[in-house]
């Protein structure tokens, strides 16, 4: 049986509602960060994720049923090497048995459409050029390549 099948189809979709994150989604969103990447969230993450939520930053969650199954973090940044305010979206993840479902489209989204709302004309993100998933998900929803190119210095071997 496929996911979608799983979650009962049209019917679990009709259930899915977004909502601002609030300082009681901070345990959920660590474990769909865990689910996702076998890791805990890096240190500052939830305090991070914290200080958004009270300054009612672009942060917001997905509940599936009656349960958080994905979320996204954007903020502005304006101080980036005298670069024009940009927004960024430095977050998104959709628990696995809820992926490949429009969840993550539906999150992405609100975030942009919030940080548009804040001024901003651009909104960007970084991902690996060797997630080739991510990336296509990425471009279906209309980012493409920007202005600005990352440059890196490693210590004994490439950083991941
Ligand atoms: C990236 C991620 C957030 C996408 O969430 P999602 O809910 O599965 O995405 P959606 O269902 O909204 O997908 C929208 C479209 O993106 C594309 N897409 C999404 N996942 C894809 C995949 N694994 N492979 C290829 N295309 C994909 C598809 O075109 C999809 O539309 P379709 O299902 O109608 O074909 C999710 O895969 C995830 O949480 N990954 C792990 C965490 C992560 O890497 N986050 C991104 C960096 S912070």
């Amino acid at each position: 049986m496929g996911k979608r099948a799983d979650r009962g189809g049209d019917a679990a979709r009709e259930e899915l509602t977004l909502r601002p994150m609030t300082a009681r989604d901070l345990n959920a969103v660590a474990q769909i960060f865990e689910a996702d990447t076998g890791a805990a969230p890096p240190a500052g993450f939830r305090e991070h994720l914290s200080a958004l939520v009270k300054s009612g930053g672009a942060v917001f969650v997905a509940i599936g049923g009656r349960e958080v199954v994905g979320y996204v973090a954007g903020e502005i940044r304006s101080w980036e090497f005298g670069s024009p305010p940009a927004g960024w979206v430095f977050a998104l993840a959709v628990k696995p048995s809820w992926q490949r479902f429009g969840t993550g489209r539906a999150l992405l989204a609100r975030a942009v459409e919030a940080l548009r709302k804040a001024g901003v004309r651009a909104v960007r993100t970084m991902v690996s050029r060797e997630d080739v998933a991510v990336l296509r998900f990425f471009r279906r929803e209309g980012f493409v390549a920007g202005p600005y190119t990352e440059l890196e210095l490693t210590f004994g071997g490439r950083a991941r």
